[in-house]
C-alpha cells in the first residue's frame, strides 16, 4: 500500500518541549524498593541506588521524573521521609495497601535525580493534607537558608536548595479511589489557594493541577471547567491520565486507541480555550500528560497480592511487541500535540508499568515499550511537521476511521536533518512510504530505517530473554527516498539533505 506524506519547512505544529520524554516513579510496588533503590544488591552504589537501573534510566534521557505519587502521595506525609534514616517511621500505604519504609525520601530522590541527570517534579499531598504542609514543604526544598525548616535541610546534609521548579498540586483528586477524594469544587478552590500560597514564596514555580483521571470519568470534562473557572489564572498546566488496554485481544483497535489520546488532548485543549475566552484572559493554558501508558496486563494478579508488605509486586506489566506498537503511536499522538502538550510523564519507569524492569538482587533489562520510547527520546527533540498523509484507512467500531499509518515527521533545524517515526498498522501490507519535501529547499535522502518487527505479536522481552524484541537496522546509507515499512511494525526513517 503507498503512503505519500506531504511536508513543507513553513509550516510546523511547534516546537517540542524536551518534558515530553519525561516519567514517573512512584511509591508503589518494587519501583523504589527493589528498582531504583536496593541497598544489597551488587550493582548498587554506597548510597543503595542501583547503577544498572541508572544506567538505563540514563540512557533513555528522561529529563523529569515525577515523584512520590500517583494515588501513594494522596496519603503521604513528606516530613516521615526526611533525615535520618533510622529515626524514620514505617508507615502504611492505604492506596497500595503497602508497608511504607520510608527510607528512600525526598534526599534519596534527589540525590537520585541528580545521577540520572533529570529533574523532579514533586507532588503535593492535597488528599489527606493540604496548603500548610505544601507550603512547608517547598520551604524545606528549595529555600536558602535562615529559616527552620531550610535549615532542617542542612542539617540534614543537603546545604544547597533542591531548586525544585515543578510541582504537581495533588494526584487524581476526581477519582473516588483517591484517599481524600474531593469534588471539582472542593479542588479546584483548595489547588488555586495552594498555587497562591506557593508562588508568594516563589513566582516562577511551574504548577500542575490535576485534570481528570480519564476520559471516562462521569464528571470530565465539567471537572477542567469548574478546576480552572478557580484556578486558571494561578496555575502554569492542566494534567491528563490515560491507560490504554487490549482485555479483547483486539489489534485492529488497540492500534487505534491514539486517536483516543488525540482527542482526550483536543477536548481538554478545547475546555481550557473556553475558560480562557470567558475570563477574557490572555494566558493559554498547557497540558501536563502525567500518566500514559499501557497498563492491563498485571491487573489480575495484582488482586492476589499479599497487602501490608515492603516492595510488592505489583502493576509488573510484561510488555508485549504489540504493547511497543501501541506505545509509539502514542507517542505520536503526544508529539502531534506539542503546541499544548509540553509535559507528560510514561507511567512509570522501573518495574511498576514500566520500561525498565529488575529482578530484586538480579539483572535488569529493557522492555519491548523501553525501545519506541528510547527512539523518541533521542530523535523527537525538534520541530513537530505539520504534514498530510495520502494513506489508506480503516473502519473501527471505537475509534472511527483510522489511516493505516500513524506517521510523525521532527524536523531539527541546526542539522538539517527529518526523522519519521512510523507504526504500519496493517496487519498483512507493507506500506511504501514516500516522503515528498517539495515544501523544503534542496533535495533529501533516506539515509537510516531502524525498525521494531517481530513474527509474534505476543513476543516479550524477559530476564532469560532480554533481547527478544529489539530494534533492526534495516539499512544505513544514502538509497533514495522511497521505503517499505512491513506488516504491524514500529520504524524510524532518518532523512538528510
Ligand atoms: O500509575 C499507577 C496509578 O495510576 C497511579 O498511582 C494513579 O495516579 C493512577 O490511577
Amino acid at each position: 500500500m503507498k503512503c505519500t506524506i506531504h511536508a513543507a519547512r513553513q509550516f510546523t505544529r511547534g516546537t517540542v518541549d524536551p518534558r515530553l520524554f519525561g516519567s514517573f516513579v512512584e511509591q508503589l510496588g518494587r519501583a523504589v524498593y527493589g528498582g531504583v533503590y536496593e541497598v544489597d544488591h551488587p550493582a548498587s552504589d554506597e548510597e543503595g541506588l542501583r547503577t544498572d537501573v541508572m544506567n538505563l534510566v540514563r540512557e533513555l534521557d528522561v529529563p523529569v521524573v515525577r515523584f512520590p505519587g500517583g494515588n501513594y502521595v494522596s496519603n503521604f506525609n513528606w516530613e516521615d521521609s526526611i533525615g535520618p534514616k533510622e529515626s524514620r517511621p514505617t508507615r502504611l500505604d492505604l492506596a497500595w495497601k503497602a508497608l511504607d519504609p520510608n527510607q528512600f525520601g525526598l534526599q534519596e530522590f534527589m540525590h537520585w535525580a541528580r545521577k540520572v541527570g533529570t529533574e523532579p517534579m514533586m507532588v503535593f499531598n492535597l488528599g489527606t493534607r493540604g496548603l500548610a504542609e505544601a507550603r512547608e514543604l517547598v520551604e524545606y526544598c528549595n529555600h536558602p537558608g535562615g529559616s527552620y525548616l531550610s535549615d532542617l535541610r542542612k542539617q540534614h546534609g543537603s546545604p544547597e536548595p533542591y531548586a525544585i521548579k515543578l510541582w504537581g498540586l495533588g494526584n487524581e483528586m476526581d477519582g473516588p479511589w483517591q484517599v481524600g477524594h474531593k469534588t471539582a469544587e472542593e479542588y479546584g478552590r483548595l489547588a488555586c489557594e495552594v498555587a497562591k500560597a506557593v508562588k508568594l514564596f516563589d513566582p516562577s514555580l511551574e504548577l500542575v493541577a490535576c485534570g481528570s483521571s480519564n476520559v471516562f470519568m462521569p464528571t470530565f470534562p465539567q471537572w477542567e471547567e469548574t478546576v480552572l473557572d478557580h484556578a486558571y489564572e494561578v496555575v502554569d498546566y492542566l494534567s491528563l491520565h490515560m491507560y490504554f488496554r487490549n482485555d479483547e485481544k483486539d489489534i485492529a483497535t488497540f492500534l487505534a486507541c491514539s486517536a483516543g489520546m488525540d482527542s482526550f488532548i483536543e477536548t481538554v485543549v478545547h475546555v481550557c480555550d473556553y475558560v480562557k475566552a470567558k475570563k477574557r484572559s490572555k494566558k493559554t493554558m498547557y497540558l501536563c500528560f502525567d500518566e500514559w501508558n499501557v497498563w492491563f496486563h498485571s491487573l489480575q494478579k495484582d488482586k492476589e497480592q499479599k497487602p501490608w508488605i515492603v516492595g510488592p509486586a505489583l502493576l509488573e506489566d510484561v510488555y508485549t511487541f504489540e504493547d511497543a506498537l501501541v506505545v509509539g503511536c502514542l507517542l505520536n499522538s503526544l508529539l502531534r500535540h506539542c503546541d499544548r502538550v509540553k509535559i507528560a510523564c510514561l507511567a512509570q519507569l522501573v518495574n511498576t508499568i514500566a520500561p525498565i524492569m529488575t529482578e530484586t538482587g538480579g539483572p535488569a533489562w529493557r522492555q519491548t515499550i523501553y525501545w519506541p520510547f528510547y527512539y523518541a527520546s533521542k530523535y523527537g527533540r525538534g520541530e513537530v511537521l505539520d504534514c498530510r498523509v495520502e494513506v489508506g484507512s480503516y473502519e473501527n467500531a471505537q475509534y472511527g476511521t483510522i489511516p493505516y499509518a500513524d506517521t510523525l515527521l521532527v524536523h531539527h533545524p541546526d542539522t538539517g536533518e527529518i526523522d519519521m517515526f512510523v507504526v504500519n498498522r496493517h496487519q498483512q501490507q507493507a506500506l511504501a512510504i514516500e516522503l515528498d519535501l517539495s515544501g523544503f529547499s534542496g533535495s533529501y535522502t533516506l539515509f537510516e530505517h531502524i525498525a521494531l518487527e517481530h513474527q509474534d505479536q505476543y513476543a516479550v522481552n524477559d530476564k532469560l530473554h532480554p533481547d527478544e524484541v529489539v530494534p533492526k537496522q534495516i539499512f544505513h546509507g544514502d538509497i533514495g527516498s522511497i521505503v517499505e515499512v512491513a506488516p504491524l511494525t514500529w520504524n524510524l526513517l532518518r532523512f538528510h539533505p
